[in-house]
């Protein structure tokens, strides 16, 4: 299935977004909730958000959802997160199907649970020959452990004798990022008020737009995405140059 862009906005969309899925517990506080309940309703935007980015043409979506040090939180908290986590892998494959989106999961697999990792494989290959958009999950990431994983493939490769360190260069630190082959974000966004990146997409991020968005994750919706890509549309991207 083609994306369909949006004939609202005649520049082209961004080609990937991503979006740090924050302010689930304040959204819960401040509804007399527990933590779980805005977890929950979290959960369920990301339905409408990733139906949202294939309708206006983006063509790479990556939602952190859990983050390397989200295992530090208490472990009925990270129970919750892990459930609702098998509910989405076990209940979305149609809706991604129906909808073109490849599934792919970044992060450190070895802290997920086996049924976790199983679950994660079937949603991969299931929706592996979808080509509308593809939807990169965030799952026990860390923007700094990747790199040190992408550091040790490469020491690795020259202990074997199969690279010399002067061939280390930029793009084969990218090629053993878990977003090999992939274009790097145009547009990160971040809900919730906070500004900082929480050891999201580190290298990846190195040119992206950001823009910090005062909406709790649990109430985001097609509105904040469309404000998120026209704020992106008036900013000037120089890589380095002159202000032409
Ligand atoms: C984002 O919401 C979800 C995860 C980090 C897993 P939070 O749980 O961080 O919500 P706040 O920041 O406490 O409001
Ligand atoms: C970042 O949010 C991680 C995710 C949204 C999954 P956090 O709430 O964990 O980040 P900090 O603790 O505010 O930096
Ligand atoms: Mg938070």
């Amino acid at each position: 299935m083609e994306p369909a862009p949006s004939h609202a906005d005649p520049s082209p969309p961004p080609r990937h977004v991503a979006i740090i899925m924050d302010g689930n517990g304040r959204w819960a506080k401040a509804r007399g909730l527990p933590r779980s309940a805005g977890h929950k309703r979290g959960a369920e935007r990301v339905r409408r958000t990733v139906e949202a980015a294939r309708e206006l043409g983006i063509a790479y979506l990556t939602l952190y959802a859990f983050s390397s040090e989200n295992w530090k939180r208490p472990l009925g908290e990270v129970t919750d997160l892990m459930g609702l986590l098998r509910l989405y892998l076990r209940n979305e494959i149609a809706h991604l199907n129906k909808n073109g989106v490849r599934l792919r999961v970044i992060g450190d697999r070895g802290r997920l649970g086996r049924d976790i990792i199983s679950l994660i494989d079937h949603a991969e290959s299931a929706t592996g020959g979808n080509t509308a958009l593809t939807l990169n999950l965030a799952l026990s990431y860390g923007g700094r452990h990747e790199l040190v994983e992408a550091a040790r493939l490469l020491a690795a490769e020259v202990a074997a004798g199969r690279m010399e360190p002067a061939d280390i260069d930029e793009a084969a630190v990218a090629a053993r990022l878990y977003t090999a082959g992939m274009p790097d974000p145009d547009l990160v966004i971040r809900t919730s008020g906070e500004k900082r990146i929480s050891n999201f997409l580190l290298w990846q991020s190195a040119y992206a737009e950001l823009v910090f968005l005062d909406v709790l994750w649990p109430e985001f919706g097609r509105e904040h995405l469309e404000a998120a890509v026209q704020d992106f549309h008036r900013r000037e991207r120089r890589y380095g140059a002159s202000a032409g």
